[in-house]
């Protein structure tokens, strides 16, 4: 059964596709990888707070706001808005609404298959250890600690090996989502997301056992208010963004292929718990790690990849886990990097008809340029500060720049637009009936969509910015 609402167009299969592939799009890099080196950099515990403030107050009503303009519209981001905008008597110019965000998808999706490509690495030398040592002792036996230290480096150092490892990601993205909704986004989420659950809760359990979570928790935890700056504030908005796959039309394009039967508003909570479950888990799983390996809390996009294989080194079973781990990775990766992929494909394929192999391929060798220039800028381009001239991302890289740029502007601005469209433009009829909400919750969220959220983010960006 095909539960979409207009004729040919594709859509998810059930309910509970929908939901596996939005949590899917939301579970993923940027919460194992991203939220350990943003809350390491931001200074912990108050960054951390804020995040879940973010989540609560703004990203959770944001992500409503999101998928309902895409049910609605049953198209591509930008021609979702417009129709909205049709159906309200305003005027159809805030589908540049949608169009920013598949443009910041696709920047998302360049860079996002470089660090997909540090998971396929780690797959590989796991494997390569397993198969050579066995099963019994830690990972990497016989190896000197500086050899492990010495892993993520050696990579960064190789840019061959980086661009081979980033385009064999995006390639095996361009596979899935070349396939189309149910034969290949579908497939990806109802299969990958449950595996990747039953891993992750392995995993965090046995870490659990064996870690030291005391330092951990309190590094996470404690709310220390003088470390709370503007440019704290916006890091933390924007991994609520990111990390809930918001403000680049991602949830905007799952929303379009959601049946009318389904409750937009309970999906949403659904998909910010598990999202926001999965981050602190994974923050829990990690520091502790990297405090008791001695490493620095604020090494950057490298500290998931370097810390874990420290750890994995003194398990029981440390290669076996090690690969299982970051199997476990990829599987959210690659859930993620399809949803990046599908809103820039959704769009080409809408607006200059072609068939969906082809838009997909546009849009692969477009991410393919761009990525090998974020893959080579840990060495070869290291020096290349693409936006010298803004203060905060003076010291940005190409990879740093292209992250900071969608995260710290594409995202807060998209969703401050996304939330005066929806709280104050679209015709509030059309609104209620598509939000799933009743009573109280649905006063409160109007409430946040049409004053809290875009003013707390307009005062975060400007501080952020300016502060
Ligand atoms: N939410 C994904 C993650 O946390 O890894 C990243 C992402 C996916 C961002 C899709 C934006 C998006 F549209």
């Amino acid at each position: 059964m095909v539960a979409t609402t207009s004729g040919s167009r594709e859509g998810w299969s059930s309910r509970t596709a929908f939901i596996l592939a939005a949590v899917g799009s939301a579970v993923g890099l940027g919460n194992m990888w991203r939220f350990p080196a943003e809350a390491g950099e931001n200074g912990g515990g108050a960054f951390v707070l804020f995040y879940i403030f973010c989540v609560l107050l703004i990203g959770l009503p944001v992500l409503l706001s999101e998928v309902l303009v895409g049910r609605h519209g049953q198209a591509s981001a930008p021609e979702s808005v417009r129709r909205v905008a049709a159906d309200s008597g305003a005027s159809k110019g805030w589908g540049i609404i949608g169009s920013m965000g598949v443009f910041a998808a696709f920047l998302i999706l360049s860079f996002y298959c470089v660090v997909g490509g540090w998971v396929l690495y780690y797959i590989g030398v796991f494997a390569g250890d397993l198969f050579q040592t066995g099963l019994t002792g830690g990972a990497f036996e016989g190896r000197a600690a500086s050899d492990i230290e010495g892993l993520l480096p050696g990579l960064f150092g190789n840019g061959g090996l980086m661009v081979g490892l980033n385009l064999g990601f995006l390639a095996l993205t361009f596979f899935f989502v070349a396939r189309g909704i149910s034969s290949g986004i579908e497939w990806v989420a109802v299969y990958l997301m449950p595996l990747f659950f039953v891993l992750f809760l392995a995993i965090t359990i046995y870490g659990a056992f064996t870690g030291n979570f005391g330092e951990a928790v309190s590094y996470l935890f404690t709310f220390d208010f003088s470390k709370l700056t503007g440019e704290v504030m916006l890091a933390a908005v924007g991994q609520a963004f990111f990390s809930l796959s918001l403000g680049v039309a991602g949830m905007m394009t799952y929303g379009a292929y959601a049946s009318r039967e389904t409750n937009l508003g309970k999906t949403s909570g659904i998909i910010a718990s598990a999202d926001t479950g999965v981050a602190l888990l994974a923050g829990l799983a990690i520091f502790p790690i990297v405090f008791a390996a001695g490493l620095s809390a604020s090494a950057g996009p490298g500290l998931m990849f370097a810390s874990l294989p420290v750890a994995f080194q003194q398990m029981p079973f440390g290669s076996l886990i090690g690969l299982l781990f970051f199997i476990m990775i990829f599987f959210a990766a690659l859930t993620s990097s399809v949803s990046l992929m599908e809103a820039p494909t959704a769009y080409t394929l809408e607006k200059f008809k072609l068939p969906r192999p082809v838009a997909t391929a546009i849009v692969g060798v477009g991410a393919a340029v761009l990525g090998v220039l974020s893959a080579l800028s840990f060495n070869e381009m290291a020096d290349f500060r693409p936006l010298a001239f803004i203060p905060i991302f003076a010291e940005a890289n190409f990879f740093d720049a292209l992250d900071g740029v969608t995260a710290k502007l594409f995202m807060p601005i998209g969703a401050i637009l996304t939330c005066i469209f929806v709280g104050w433009i679209a015709d509030a009829r059309l609104i209620d009936d598509e939000n799933g909400l009743d009573g109280a919750l649905h006063q409160i969220w109007r409430a946040l969509v049409r004053f809290v959220c875009p003013i707390v983010l307009a005062v975060i960006l400007a501080f952020g910015l300016f502060g």
